[in-house]
C-alpha cells in the first residue's frame, strides 16, 4: 500500500491574503464546495480574527463542508486561538492550525523576543488550542531560514505540547530542493517523538521552487503538503496544489505515494478559482494553462498522431479537459444544455438549470452557436449575480463615435424603473455617469480590465473592475456579447454589493439601538 500525502488547501487564506480584492462570503463558500468535490483533505478556510468578515467566512464553511476537514489560523496568542475555535465549532470536527516564527531575523527584528520565549508562547499556543480539539497544527514561520537546532528544539517542544501536525513553511521561499529535503531529513533523524507528528511543508514561490522544495521534502518523509489551487498566495505565490497532485500521480511509479485528490476536478476547480480571484492563469502554466496540453510544432505533432505517448506524459482528460463535438444553438432544449453541463463534469448544486438555459437563450439568439466555453461563462456568472439585487440594467443604448459617445439607459431600482442618458468620452464612461446619477453612488476605480472569453470575435466579453468606496476594495465582474454592457454589470455588481451591505449594517445598527 502507498503512503498518503494529505493536501492543505490555503487558496482561502494564504491565497486571499494576496487579492486586490476579498472574496465575499458566498464566493469562498463557492470555492471551499470545490475544494471539497476536488478531494482535498483539509480546507484551510480564512484568519477568523483578522476580521468579521473572515470570521462569517471560516463559520459558514464549517457550517457546510462535510468531507474536507475545516481549518482555521490564529497566531500563538490566546485571543487568536479562542476566536478560531469560536468560529469553528458548527463543524462537527475542525483543525486549529497556530504558528510564530522560528527564524532568527524574525524572531529578533519582528517579535524583539528570546527564543526560549518563543518555545514557551508555542507551547501554550498549541495546549490552548488542544483544549477546543485534538487536531492541531503548529507551524514553524520562516522554517527555511532557522538554525536546524533551534527547530529540532521548537519542534519537539510543540509536538510535546500536543500538536499533530508539524508545518515546516519555507515563508520566503529562499530555499532549493536538496537544502529544504535536508531539512526535513534532518527533523527526521534528529527530533526524538517526531513519529507522534505529520510533518508538512508550505514554500512560497519566490525564486520559482515551491514545487521542488515540496517534492524533496515529500521524499524526506513529509506527508502533508500545504498550498494553493493556481499557486495563488503571498507575492510570487504558494505551492500550486494541482501540479503536486498530478507529480505524485504521474510518477506514482518513483514516489510510491498517493493523495486522494480526484484529479478530473483540476481543470473545473482551477477555472473557479481564476474566474472568482479575478487572477488569470498563464498560457504556459503546468497543468491548467490553456497551453499545457497543446501541441504546437509539426514534428510533435506527427509524433501525437502516430502515438500519444510520444510527446503527451499524462492526458488532458486526466484531469478533466474536455472537448465536446456537439455545439448547441437557440433550438436546443434543456436536456441538451444539461447534457453539456454534465459531461463537462458540473453537478445540480453547481448551477440553476432555469437561470442557465434563460442565459443560454439569449446568448444563442444573439451568437448563433453556443460553445462549452460560453456555458462555463454563463455559469459563473449567474451564480455571481443575486436575484434580490437592487439595481439592474433593463435597457441600454450606445451611440459612439471618433469624438463623444452617449449613452442612454433603463435601470431597475427596486421596484422603480429609472431612465437617464449621458455624454462621455467613450461609451463606458457615458454609461458610468448614468449609473452613477441613478444609484447616487460615485466610485473610485483602480483597475479596469476587458478580456474576450472564448474564441473568435464572437466570443463573450467579461469586464472586470476593482473600486474602492470608502476604503474598502470591491471586485465586480461583468459578462454580455456586448463590451459596454458588460462594464456596466461590474459595476452594478460592485454597486449591489455596496448597497447590500450597507443594508445588513442598517439592520445591525437599528437591532443594536433598540437592545440598548
Ligand atoms: O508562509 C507562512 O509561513 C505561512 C504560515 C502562517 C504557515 O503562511
Ligand atoms: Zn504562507
Amino acid at each position: 500500500m502507498k503512503d498518503q500525502v494529505i493536501i492543505f488547501d490555503t487558496t482561502l487564506r494564504d491565497g486571499e491574503q494576496a487579492l486586490s480584492a476579498s472574496l465575499t462570503v458566498k464566493e469562498k463558500l463557492q470555492i471551499a464546495y470545490a475544494l471539497e468535490r476536488l478531494g482535498v483533505d483539509v480546507i484551510e478556510a480564512g484568519f477568523p480574527i483578522s476580521s468579521p468578515g473572515d470570521f462569517e467566512s471560516v463559520q459558514t464553511i464549517a457550517k457546510h463542508i462535510k468531507n474536507s476537514r475545516v481549518c482555521a489560523l490564529s497566531r500563538a496568542v490566546a485571543k487568536d486561538i479562542d476566536v478560531a475555535a469560536e468560529s469553528l465549532k458548527v463543524a462537527e470536527a475542525f483543525r486549529i492550525h497556530t504558528f510564530i516564527s522560528t527564524s532568527t531575523i524574525h524572531v529578533q527584528d519582528k517579535l524583539r523576543r528570546s527564543y526560549d520565549d518563543v518555545i514557551e508562547m508555542a507551547i501554550a499556543a498549541v495546549k490552548r488550542a488542544r483544549n477546543y480539539t485534538d487536531d492541531v497544527e503548529f507551524s514553524c514561520e520562516d522554517a527555511g531560514r532557522t538554525p536546524i537546532d533551534n527547530l529540532c528544539r521548537m519542534v519537539e517542544a510543540a509536538i510535546n505540547a500536543g500538536a499533530r501536525t508539524i508545518n515546516i513553511p519555507d515563508t520566503v521561499g529562499y530555499t532549493l530542493p536538496n537544502e529544504f529535503g535536508g531539512i526535513v531529513a534532518q527533523l527526521f533523524n534528529r527530533v526524538p517523538n517526531i513519529d507522534k507528528a505529520i510533518i508538512s511543508v508550505h514554500c512560497h514561490d519566490d525564486l520559482g521552487m515551491s514545487v521542488a522544495n515540496s517534492m524533496a521534502a515529500v521524499q524526506a518523509g513529509a506527508r502533508q503538503v500545504e498550498g494553493t489551487i493556481n499557486g495563488l498566495g503571498e507575492r510570487a505565490g504558494n505551492c500550486s496544489l494541482e501540479e503536486i497532485a498530478m507529480i505524485i500521480k504521474t510518477r506514482s511509479d518513483f514516489l510510491g505515494v498517493e493523495t486522494n485528490i480526484k484529479h478530473n476536478e483540476i481543470h473545473r476547480t482551477s477555472k473557479m478559482v481564476s474566474q472568482l480571484c479575478n487572477m488569470p492563469i498563464q498560457a504556459n502554466k503546468a497543468i491548467v494553462g490553456a497551453n499545457a496540453f497543446s501541441h504546437s510544432s509539426g514534428i510533435h505533432q506527427d509524433g501525437m498522431i502516430k502515438n500519444k505517448n510520444t510527446y503527451e506524459i499524462m492526458t488532458p482528460e486526466s484531469i478533466g479537459l474536455k472537448n465536446q463535438a456537439l455545439n448547441l444553438t437557440s433550438r436546443s432544449g434543456r436536456a441538451a444544455v444539461k447534457n453539456h453541463m454534465d459531461t463537462l463534469g458540473y453537478i445540480d448544486g453547481d448551477y440553476n438549470l432555469d437561470t442557465l438555459y434563460a442565459d443560454f437563450l439569449k446568448l444563442a439568439d444573439r451568437k448563433g452557436q453556443v460553445f462549452d466555453y460560453d456555458l462555463e461563462a454563463l455559469m459563473y456568472f449567474a451564480n455571481l449575480r443575486d436575484e434580490d439585487d437592487f439595481f439592474k440594467l433593463n435597457y441600454l443604448s450606445v451611440q459612439s463615435g471618433s469624438i463623444m459617445a452617449t449613452t442612454s439607459i433603463k435601470l431597475q431600482c427596486g421596484d422603480e424603473e429609472k431612465c437617464e442618458a449621458a455624454v462621455g468620452n467613450g461609451p463606458v464612461d457615458a454609461l458610468y455617469q448614468c449609473i452613477y446619477r441613478l444609484t447616487g453612488y460615485e466610485i473610485a476605480l483602480d483597475k479596469f480590465d476587458l478580456t474576450a472569453k472564448g474564441e473568435g470575435e464572437d466570443g463573450l466579453g467579461q469586464a472586470d473592475i476593482i473600486a474602492n468606496y470608502k476604503g474598502r476594495k470591491y471586485h465586480g465582474t461583468g459578462l454580455a456579447t456586448d463590451i459596454v454592457e458588460a462594464s456596466g454589470q461590474a459595476l452594478l455588481h460592485v454597486i449591489n454589493s455596496i448597497y447590500r451591505a450597507e443594508q445588513i449594517a442598517e439592520i445591525k445598527q437599528k437591532s443594536k439601538m433598540e437592545t440598548v
